[in-house]
């Protein structure tokens, strides 16, 4: 028996109108997948039906909210043989997710994901996959988690030519640059707190180092400013070495800190450039940027014709993310109500990539004080052409660990890193230079 024939005709979620019900698969039933399922249980005006729920020693998952018309089972076959017609992926990680959803798709089903690592990935692949099967692939909720950009980017702003993305993508590092600012507490406690509250993995390296947001920003370059582009090819710099002294200097500059993700498509006479980074930095406190508390994402999207549009929200836990994984589902459910398989923009541009902004920079030391200090180090940065805007030195702090600043003139990022290897190796140096962009 097929799970379709178990179904009643008042199977969850679904409108019992005569209009052609769609049935759904979920593959992961954790944070994610059982709000997705708690939305399709409780909202009754779609023609979605939930019919699988797939998961490792499933036994333990089920649940008593879901009809028991719904099979809980934890071969990927009973899916892929069955009249499914969307496959929805929120389990996570690489593998076996790739060759399921690529076996999804080889047998004629569509697939929603929420899988950012695996879309940044082989998303072009994958979208290839779906269109010779003329099938629909969705990951909406694998960029900011509830907010909707995916679907901003691909069809509002689908009119406009956009060259600059920019935005906060990583809710765990906002939250924790936010505790450290508006607590003046060192970056460890901030962390720890953050993971006793939930907002941090207990290894929290792929948010720290910027590479979730980075395959986060490899998504929407693609999908707003249609580069093909790897996530390999951006540079992701951590935020682990922020001080509280940092927010006290950068609020003097009138800015705070920021894990700012940033992608912006330049046409330079040697062809297309995308200037892309994942790295914290100094925004102006006027920015939307700097008013991004704790674990909300925002993303700023700039055109040629339409100027700057906003979009902010939820980056992510599990009601959120669902909301943009049922939208996806919904959306693939009208096309195929509608007989259209998917349109998706090519990817017109391989640019080169690099993180060689012209900005103007922070540079924070931490010093054993002696005389002199200043001019050797004003003696390095002109050798390399490059001019100090301003030194700031906070009063009364220990001699053998002064932390004071220095900011630099625009120049490109090279050029300060060039110089700061040779300060990095002077004596009175107690720790290497944080270097930030002032953008
Ligand atoms: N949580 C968020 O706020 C959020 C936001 C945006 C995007 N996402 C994305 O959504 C996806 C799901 O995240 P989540 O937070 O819901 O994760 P989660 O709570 O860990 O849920 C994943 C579920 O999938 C199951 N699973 C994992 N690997 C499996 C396998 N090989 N075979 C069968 N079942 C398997 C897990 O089973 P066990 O219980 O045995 O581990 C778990 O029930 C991820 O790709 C994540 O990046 C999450």
């Amino acid at each position: 028996m097929t799970a379709v024939s178990k179904l009643g005709s008042t199977a969850v979620g679904a409108k019992n109108d005569g209009a052609q019900n769609c049935n759904v698969a979920l593959l992961g039933f954790g944070t994610v997948g059982s709000s997705v399922a708690r939305i399709l249980c409780e909202r009754s005006n779609t023609h979605l039906r939930l019919t699988h729920v797939l998961n490792r020693n499933v036994a333990r998952k089920k649940v008593d909210w879901l009809p028991s018309s719904v099979q809980w089972t934890e071969n990927i076959d009973d899916v892929l043989s069955s009249d499914v017609e969307i496959v929805v992926e929120v389990m996570g990680g690489l593998q076996p997710t790739e060759d399921w959803i690529r076996r999804a798709l080889e047998s004629g089903k569509s697939v929603v994901t929420a899988n950012k690592q695996l879309i940044a990935r082989c998303g072009p692949e994958l979208i290839g996959l779906a269109r010779r099967m003329k099938q629909q692939i969705h990951f909406g909720a694998s960029v900011a988690g509830g907010v909707p950009v995916i679907s901003g980017l691909h069809e509002g702003l689908a009119g406009d030519e956009l060259f600059k993305i920019c935005g906060i993508l990583n809710g765990t590092c906002n939250y924790i640059l936010s505790q450290i600012e508006s607590n003046g507490i060192p970056f460890a406690t901030a962390l720890r707190e953050a993971q006793k509250l939930g907002f941090a993995e207990a290894d929290p390296t792929e948010d720290i180092d910027g590479l979730d947001a980075r395959a986060k920003l490899t998504i929407l370059a693609r999908v707003g400013l249609h580069c093909n582009v790897r996530p390999e090819s951006i540079v992701a710099r951590s935020i682990s070495a922020i001080d509280s002294v940092d927010f006290e200097y950068a609020n003097q500059l009138g800015c705070t800190i920021r894990q700012i993700s940033w992608a912006e498509l330049k046409a330079e006479p040697k062809g297309d450039c995308l200037f892309a980074a994942v790295q914290p930095a100094l925004v102006e406190l006027s920015s939307p940027l700097a008013r991004v508390e704790g674990s909300q994402n925002l993303v700023m999207a700039t055109g040629t014709y339409g100027g700057e549009t906003v979009f902010g929200g939820h980056g992510a836990g599990g009601h959120p993310t669902a909301v943009a994984v049922v939208s996806d589902i919904l959306a693939i459910a009208r096309a195929k109500q509608a007989g259209m398989s998917y349109a998706g923009q090519p990817l017109e541009k391989t640019p080169t990539v690099t993180a060689e902004f012209t900005t103007k920079h922070y540079l924070r030391f931490l010093v054993k004080d002696r005389p002199g200090i200043i001019a050797s180090l004003a003696t390095i940065l002109s050798h390399c052409g490059i001019n100090i805007d301003s030194v700031l030195q906070k009063p009364a702090c220990p001699k053998s660990h002064l932390p004071f600043l220095i900011t630099l003139e625009e120049c490109k990022a090279s050029l300060v890193e060039q110089a700061l290897q040779q300060i990095n190796s002077l004596d009175f140096m107690v720790q290497p230079c944080l270097h930030l962009p002032i953008l």
